[in-house]
């Protein structure tokens, strides 16, 4: 029997490499937007390297093996990678509204079978990441939906 991917791993992978890709779009990132970009990234990745390693301690916590390698991120994420070039701030938004989607996804999914387990710990912790990413997403299609690039306080939030 192949036995079956943790999921927390996963989601593990996906937080280091989302780690990169929102350097890489903080770097990169050109135009009149530049400051409102470059900050929101900042924040996001500084939120997500909270969660990598709750993620891991977690795991840890439940005497399973957080992956720590680039190459085992690398093997297991959903994120797909993204060269370093100019990016405009429609193409970042596009970027990380799609990711946003892909961790919400899959927080559900780990969310759902803590909770058949009765894995109060998994599912509390996860039901906090789906609700982060779906106020992320949010603002992110608003932003783009009004064609208005601005950092309000809503934006600005550290949640
Ligand atoms: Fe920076």
């Amino acid at each position: 029997m192949v036995s079956k991917k943790n999921l927390l791993n996963i989601f593990l992978s996906d937080l280091a490499v989302m780690n990169i890709k929102l350097h890489n779009l903080h770097w990169n990132i050109t135009g009149s937007d530049f400051i409102i970009i470059h900050k929101l990234t900042e924040k996001l990745y500084k939120k997500l390297q909270e969660q990598f390693d709750s993620v891991a301690e977690i795991m840890k916590m439940q005497n399973e093996k957080p992956f720590a390698t680039m190459k085992d991120y690398l093997e297991n994420t959903n994120i797909e990678e993204i060269e370093s070039r100019d990016y405009s701030s429609y193409e970042v938004l596009e970027e990380l509204n799609s990711d946003c989607h892909t961790l919400i996804d899959l927080a559900q999914q780990i969310r759902n079978e803590a909770n058949k387990k009765d894995n109060f710990l998994v599912a509390n912790l996860f039901e906090e990441y789906i609700s982060v990413y779906t106020k992320k997403s949010w603002i992110i299609e608003t932003m783009l939906q009004e064609g208005n690039i601005t950092l309000d306080e809503e934006t600005d939030s550290d949640d």
